[in-house]
This record gives C-alpha cells, structure tokens and sequence, in this order.
C-alpha cells in the first residue's frame, strides 16, 4: 500500500491553531473543572449562533439525541421516524429507550429523509421525526415541519454533520424542538476529540434535558426552591442546601478544556465552512465531465457546509464498483475513501427488529453506491489535484 497521500483521509475533520492552545492552557491555569464558566460562555455563544434561546453543552452528538428524547418524554410504546441513510446513533437514542422506528426512504437528489413519504409513516404511537440534515445539507424543512404540525409531533433535527448549514436562512438545528450536534473530531468544528451540543427554545424540554444530562441533580438552597440544575454551578455563598435527584439520570456533561476550545472553533466555523465550499466546488469542477458518477447537488435556498462530499458511482459506466474504488483508491492512491453509510436497514441491530435489505429503494441504491471524498478545510489545492486526477485515473484503469 502506497504512504497515505497529503490530508486525503476522512479523519480529522476540523483543525486547530495557536488559540485552541492558549484557551487550553487558560482553562488548566484556572483548575480546569467540568462544566464551568468556559462551557457557560459556550452555550450563549452558540445558542446566539444558531439563533435559539437555549443551549447546553454535552459530552457528544450522540449524548445530544439521548437527552432530545428525554426531554420530549420519548418511551416504551412509541413510535419515531428517521432514515436508514445515518450513523446508527439517531436511531439508536429513541430504540434504547424503547421506542420502535419507523423509517423513510430518502430523497434521491440530497441523500436526506424524503418529506414526500412521512406523512405516510404517521401512526398514531408517532411521537417524533428526526430529520438527519446530511453530508452537509439541511433536509427539506419546510415540508417536515408541517407534518410535525399536522400530526402534533416533535422534531428533533440531528444536525450533527451540518453546524453553520442553512435552510432558507435558518440554521440547522433551530427549526424543531431540538437541535442535536456533534463535535467529534470528523466535524466541521471539534472540542478536542469528543463533544456535542443541544439547542432548544423550550423551556420546558431544555429543563428536562439539563437534568438528565446530569444525574437528574437539584440543588436545594436552605429558603430558595433550588440553586441550580447543575451541581458544578451552586451560587456562591449558600451556605445549607441539599442535593436530591429527581430521577435516574446521565452523565453527559462536557469538561470546561473542551468548551474552551469550542468557543474559538465557533468564531472560526463560518470561515472552516467556506473552506470546505470551496473546496468541494474545486472537485466539482474536476469530477463533473467523468462518466459513471453522479456529484453531490446543492438544494435552493440551502447552504450547503460539506461534511462529507459524497459520490455515486454506477459500476457499468465508471467501469469500477464502489467496493473495487474504495479499495484501490487506498492501496494505489494512498487516498482512505469513506463509505457513509450502510443503511441501518442493512444492519444486524436493525434486522433483528424487522427490517430486511430491499425496503427502502433509494436507501438501497445508495447503499451500493455511495462514496465519500476526503473533504477538510486544510486540503490544499495540490492535494486536491492529486485527488481529482486519482478519481480520474480510477475511470480510465
Ligand atoms: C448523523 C450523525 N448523528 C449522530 C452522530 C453521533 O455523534 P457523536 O459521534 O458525537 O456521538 C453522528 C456521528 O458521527 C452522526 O454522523
């Protein structure tokens, strides 16, 4: 296998500088503790981001869906509606806590859950859809979100590939009852690894969700009702109280080190993300002419923030298939081409509660189909270069 090529690997989305280094030491000059004033100051700044009233930071994306179901009351007996074209967490959240799935073929042309099936799905035990904004791209809201309306269901949009993607103008993750974010180091913006983010202008479910985040913990002052959701965050100078929890709940909180960092990737993201545009716009141009691919399309009124870049390949007229590409482009190329993702569908987790390959034809079609390009904002356009002329190459042999 040849040496891996340039910065033409899935991993390590996001990058970091001197800034990410000196809001670290900060925090660790200061005792670096869990959630403290560095994870406050992230919240506001990113629920000002996204343009929502709530925010709390959370230990990762998937932490992020658990504690949306939590605080819509998600349970044994009902029902949730998502794609098979995700990384299992989304669906994972609501089965975990015994709920049933209910998914929806995608949309051909945006990879994303098709509006024009859902209402179909609706039982009456529906209690939520969660629309995947995938690869980058918000879902087609709209649509969603009248249905939601319709049949009074909650949407949790999982918005982990999109942070800084736009649907008409709104950011991803404010237009349900949650937003749910990851920060793992593929995304667009990372805090060191691992993290998440959770958004909401429900008062009601942003309590539910704080508590469960943390042990379900109140901290009761000697005359005040309580102090705090948070045991991290007791007002100073109370001098008896007492701590009692209201349920069984989670750890899933995120440590001050990785808010730090969080809040210089945040002022850093809009210009992280129109790297990647660019980026994917340069292959776009490269790749368009080659027989046997489809390139990704950009919905109107979207802005589109490449997560991934993903491509079909048909086997009869690119004359390789998507398994002999993924493999070839890393043993001659030196290039780790991703294959996001297997339809849950496909799964064992997933036929074990009743699903078979074959029930969901464009998921299907994906499935056997659908790579993705390395895509980050350090590619340079060398590497880029040698990305497009590998893909080619790959046409021509
Ligand atoms: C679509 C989607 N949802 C949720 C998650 C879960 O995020 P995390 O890995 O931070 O738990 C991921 C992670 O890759 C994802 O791709």
């Amino acid at each position: 296998m040849p040496e891996l090529k340039y910065d033409l690997q899935i991993k390590f989305g996001s990058e970091y500088g001197e800034e990410e280094k000196a809001a670290m030491l900060d925090v660790l000059a200061h005792g670096a503790p869990t959630s403290g004033d560095a994870c406050v100051a992230f919240e506001k700044a990113f629920a000002e981001y996204c343009g929502v009233k709530y925010a709390r930071c959370t230990s990762n994306g998937t932490a992020s869906l658990f504690l949306s179901m939590l605080g819509i009351g998600i349970g044994p007996g009902d029902w949730v509606i998502t794609t098979p074209l995700t990384w299992i967490a989304t669906a994972a959240a609501a089965v975990v806590l015994g709920a049933r799935i209910d998914f929806v073929d995608v949309d051909p042309e945006t990879y994303n859950i098709d509006p024009r099936r859902i209402a179909e799905a609706v039982r009456p035990h529906t209690k939520a859809i969660v629309p995947v904004h995938m690869y980058g791209q918000c879902c087609d809201m709209e649509p969603i979100l009248a249905i939601a309306r319709k049949y009074r269901l909650h949407v949790i949009e999982d918005a982990c590939h999109t942070v800084g993607g736009q649907y008409r103008g709104r950011k991803a993750g404010s237009m349900g009852t949650t937003g749910c974010f990851s920060f793992h180091e593929q995304k667009n913006m990372s805090t060191l690894g691992e993290g998440g983010m959770v958004v909401t202008d429900d008062a009601a479910v942003m309590e539910r969700m704080a508590l469960y985040r943390s042990h379900c913990t109140r901290v009761y002052g000697q005359s005040t009702k309580y102090c705090s959701l948070d045991e991290e965050r007791f007002p100073q100078g109370k001098r008896f109280w007492f701590q009692d929890f209201d349920d069984c709940g989670y750890n899933y909180r995120m440590t001050d080190v990785q808010a730090a960092v969080g809040l210089v990737q945040l002022r850093k993201l809009d210009a992280l993300n129109h790297r990647r545009i660019d980026n994917a716009a340069y292959l776009t141009a490269g790749l368009k002419d080659v027989p046997g691919l489809k390139l990704p399309s950009v919905a109107e009124g979207n802005k589109h923030v490449f997560h991934l870049y993903p491509v079909l390949i048909d086997p009869a007229a690119f004359g390789r298939s998507k398994d002999d590409f993924v493999y070839d482009m890393l043993h001659q190329r030196g290039i780790k081409v991703g294959t996001h993702y297997i339809p849950l569908h496909w799964t064992t987790a997933f036929q074990s509660r009743g699903y078979q390959k074959g029930m969901f034809p464009v998921a299907d079609r994906l499935g056997e189909s659908i790579v993705t390009l390395p895509i980050n904002p350090r590619q340079t356009r060398q590497a880029l270069d040698y990305l497009i002329e590998s893909v080619r190459a790959m046409y021509r042999g």
